[in-house]
């Protein structure tokens, strides 16, 4: 569904990937690698935040940097930060902005985010003002925004970065459960590790890729051997 073909992104004065070519069909799809990697660059990409300078980059053959305008409902993305999606100061318009593209009027948006909030045991929430949340918070409230406008492809950037530990299993239950195809940056392993499908990013170029379970180990034993190395320099 996601198509990245010979992509060179530049941000600033710095390369984030050159020449990269991945197509990104599976249902599951776990993202993972060091800061700097280039995951948030990749969903940037993907939602068409960013260009790249050469190559493509399409969602069901369309360019990404045209999806926002013609069909809004095809991508979704959950920022790594909840203070660069959020856009109201309610919970309620927030949900109800999700709900725009489809067309239907805003009193009956809110009255569908308020009855959403009350499935989901959070009644009380409609109304309270974001800026008095908790991160953690912050964060299930782009998640449940996402939940309501039902994007084709989800691109979660580190969604479990600020959840406690109920918000972690609440939230790969709903991955779990979602009908879409979703994408998942992360550096807790564990959810995405049975995953069909984990992508290891190093530098802009892809390590490896395949059974989230292998990627995984591989990625890890990097890591430990990179830490041995850096203690047998420091003694
Ligand atoms: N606004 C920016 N301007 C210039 N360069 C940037 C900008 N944002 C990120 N970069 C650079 O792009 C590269 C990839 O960054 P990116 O944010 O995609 O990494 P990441 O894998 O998401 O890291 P993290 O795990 O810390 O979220 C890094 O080298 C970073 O320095
Ligand atoms: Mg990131």
């Amino acid at each position: 569904m996601l198509t990245i073909q010979d992509a060179t992104l530049v941000r600033g004065n710095h390369t984030v990937f050159n020449a990269l070519t991945l197509n990104l069909v599976e249902p599951r799809i776990g993202l993972i690698g060091d800061n700097g990697a280039g995951k948030s660059s990749l969903f940037r990409m993907a939602c068409g935040l960013d260009t790249p300078r050469t190559g493509s980059v399409q969602v069901q053959g369309l360019a990404a940097h045209q999806v926002s305008s013609q069909r809004p409902g095809l991508v979704g993305m959950l920022f790594q930060n909840p203070d660069d999606q959020i856009i109201f100061p309610t919970v309620e318009e927030e949900l109800a902005l999700g709900l725009s593209p489809s067309g239907i009027p805003r009193r009956q948006a809110i009255a569908r985010a308020r009855s959403f909030l009350q499935e989901r045991q959070l009644p009380d929430w409609a109304g309270r003002s974001i800026g008095a949340l908790s991160q953690g918070q912050r964060q299930h409230v782009c998640w449940l925004a996402l939940l309501i406008a039902a994007p084709e492809l989800l691109l979660l950037d580190e969604p479990y970065a600020s959840l406690d530990l109920p918000g972690q299993a609440r939230l790969t239950r709903d991955v779990a459960q979602a009908r879409q195809q979703v994408i998942v940056s992360t550096h807790a392993l564990d959810h995405v590790r049975g995953f069909g499908r984990v992508i290891w990013l190093d530098q802009g170029a892809v390590r490896a890729d395949g059974p989230g379970a292998s990627v995984c180990a591989a990625y890890q034993a990097d890591v430990a051997e990179r830490a041995a190395a850096q203690s047998r320099s420091i003694h």
